[in-house]
């Protein structure tokens, strides 16, 4: 059974097989944590990105991490909250399982999740939390892998409370 866990840091610190990027349909960087994971990954992760031809809301692209502690990013572009009504729960859920079915078909045993969609693209974290842990519960559960940790990487401490409640973990042990 993989281990499901909720941390605050940045992410771009955490050595697990790959990082998740929150990333626009260009794959070509931008702000939030997808200006983070550029800057400390170096140029050569652009190069790379610059021959994905892009990826649709909902999709999920991998490269390498170059100078990241992290072998792998794999880049998804979760959807901006248009109220809720024009697809965004669908097409936060395809974020998290295409990103879990690339990070099964390579092999890899670790993962972290930025809270995709919930910085500038605005979708209300405590929904977009609820969606992310039901749909990496069910994958981990469901599918075949060898995924043994996949961590929850909040930036804020309100989003790890959020977190935490929603895995059962106790939020007076945050240090
Ligand atoms: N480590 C972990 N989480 C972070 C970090 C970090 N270093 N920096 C920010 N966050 P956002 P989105 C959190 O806006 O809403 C970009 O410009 C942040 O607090 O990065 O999916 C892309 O190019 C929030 O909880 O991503 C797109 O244009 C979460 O990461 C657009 O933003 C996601 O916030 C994507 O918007």
């Amino acid at each position: 059974m993989a281990e499901l866990t909720a941390v605050q840091a940045d992410i771009t610190t955490l050595a697990v097989d790959a990082i998740v990027n929150a990333a626009n349909s260009s794959l070509l960087g931008g702000g939030g944590v997808d200006g983070a994971i550029h800057r400390a990954a170096g140029p050569e992760l652009l190069d790379e990105c610059r021959q994905l031809g892009g990826c649709r809301t909902g999709e999920a692209k991998i490269t390498k991490g170059y100078r990241l502690p992290a072998a792998y990013v794999i880049h998804t572009v979760g959807p901006v909250w248009n109220g809720g009504h024009r697809g965004e729960p669908d097409l936060l859920a395809s974020c998290y399982r295409r990103t879990l079915e690339i990070a099964a078909a390579h092999n890899l045993h670790s993962l972290a999740f930025p809270c995709i969609s919930t910085g500038v693209y605005g979708y209300p974290v405590a929904p977009a939390t609820a969606i992310a842990v039901a749909t990496v519960k069910l994958f981990l559960h469901k599918s075949p892998h060898n995924i043994e940790k996949v961590i929850f990487c909040c930036f804020s401490t309100g989003n790890l409370t959020v977190y935490r409640e929603l895995l059962g973990e106790l939020t007076d042990s945050i240090t």
